[in-house]
């Protein structure tokens, strides 16, 4: 089938190149002309494992021009960004997008939203926006939702071997294009309605990040308690009904899913007049984590003025150059406004972090480590190499071989 895929950032690039390998006639649109001639050299602009391999393998073409891509596609993937203001989604990408492909659907194709929006965008805003030109959904052409899942540094594998296929239908017909569309993927397809698609998504994120806050939570009764919540965790996830993913406690969640997610959920939520409390306190608990760091290293060192603090990792998680929402945002904020100079390291985002804070000192871990204490915010491996003799060492993310430190405090543990 003749597919085009609208915007080439992670969801869109794992979108095509994942149906690119499965035989499929892929166009990716992005206006972006500099990621695209990546694109078309087989590089991966983004640094997704396995993703250049993939394009190099599976090659697709790509084009800045809408009225290329559309024109003669069967099935088009809307996979634009929606990060936007803190509370929102930012719907200008797909609402332009959506305008401007109304009038150039061919009779009996489908538009398939894959852009993260909450309930009922897809009704209210999208398809208005794709039937100004005059012509109907569900007469002219379909209308689908179908989220996406993928985690950061895990695209392409999530676009290959996905968990579940959600597809929300406004007309059957399309619904079952699309299911005959991912026939090659090995896993369950859910069908249902345009809202109840979106809702997953907003549900799944939100979900997951309850549970981090959850664990967070009984990590911080358990330091109370002289308790190792790590023990803990793995003892409880041997339970099917809970699992052992997603327990991992420490200075929380961050990147530009989870927290966004679930903020947009809450204003929505909000906005139907429903006051979602317990989302309210997922995101203030995972608020307060890296303040709780904080304080710990203030029970050390109660003056933090002039003094030099070590952050060891600035990624939002391991393995990932992406700083978006990064606990460690916060965490050098506050040691800023304490008057403390901040000696940071981290084995790929410095240069991402140095674009939002350029006046702290980059250097290696060594460096890093040269510091009145070290603070330990992300998980990286690398960590686990380090020689901590004789530090004192705040530990947000369970480094075992820190334990070996002067002075060690595992936030929840
Ligand atoms: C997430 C979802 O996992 C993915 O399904 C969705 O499509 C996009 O958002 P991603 O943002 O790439 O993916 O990262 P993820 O691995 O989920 O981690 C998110 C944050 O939670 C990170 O800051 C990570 O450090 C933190 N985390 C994760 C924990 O603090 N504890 C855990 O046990 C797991």
């Amino acid at each position: 089938m003749r597919i085009s895929v609208i915007g080439a950032g992670y969801v869109g690039l794992a979108t095509a190149t994942s149906m690119a390998s499965k035989g499929h006639e892929v166009i990716l649109h992005d206006v972006d002309e500099q990621r695209l001639s990546a694109i078309e050299k087989g590089q991966d602009p983004l640094d997704e494992p396995g993703m250049a391999e993939a394009l190099a393998a599976y090659p697709v073409a790509v084009t800045n021009n809408l009225s290329e891509a559309i024109a003669n596609a069967e099935v088009h993937f809307i996979c634009v960004g929606t990060a936007g203001a803190s509370w929102h989604y930012d719907l200008k990408s797909v609402e332009l997008v959506a305008a401007a492909m109304g009038r150039l659907l061919s009779p009996g194709s489908t538009v398939v939203i894959k852009s993260t929006v909450v309930p009922g965008t897809t009704e209210t805003v999208i398809m208005p926006l794709l039937q100004l030109s005059g012509k109907k959904v569900g007469t002219d052409f379909g209308v689908c939702v179908n989220p996406e899942f993928l985690g950061v540094g895990t695209a392409l594998r999530n676009a290959l071997h996905p968990d579940r296929i959600i597809i929300g239908q406004w007309d059957e017909r399309s619904g079952d294009k699309l299911a005959a569309l991912y026939r090659g993927f090995n896993c369950p397809i859910l069908k249902m309605d345009l809202k109840s698609a979106e809702m997953v998504k907003c549900a799944s994120n939100s979900f997951l990040a309850a549970k981090i806050s959850f664990i967070n939570e009984i990590g911080n009764i358990c330091k109370a308690f002289g308790i190792d919540v790590y023990e803990v965790a793995s003892a409880m996830g041997h339970d099917p009904r809970i699992g052992h993913k997603f327990l991992n406690a420490g200075t929380g969640f961050g990147g530009s899913c989870l927290p966004k997610d679930l903020r947009a959920l809450i204003a929505s939520s909000r906005r139907v007049g429903y006051e979602p409390e317990i989302l309210e306190h997922v995101l203030t608990l995972n608020e307060e984590q890296p303040r709780r760091m904080i304080k710990l290293l203030k029970s050390h060192i109660p003056d933090l003025n002039g003094k030099v603090i070590g952050v060891l990792g600035l990624a939002f998680k391991p393995n990932t150059t992406d700083v978006r929402e990064s606990v460690a945002v916060s965490i050098v904020a506050a040691l800023l406004k304490e008057g403390a100079r901040v000696r940071a390291h981290d084995p790929g985002a410095m240069a991402s972090f140095q674009k939002l804070f350029a006046d702290i000192e980059y250097g290696t871990a060594a460096h890093a480590l040269d510091s009145d204490a070290v603070l330990i915010v992300t998980e990286w491996d690398e960590f686990e190499q380090l020689d901590y003799c004789g530090k004192i060492v705040i530990d947000g993310r369970r480094v075992m071989k820190a334990r070996e430190a002067l002075v060690y405090e595992g936030l929840c543990w």
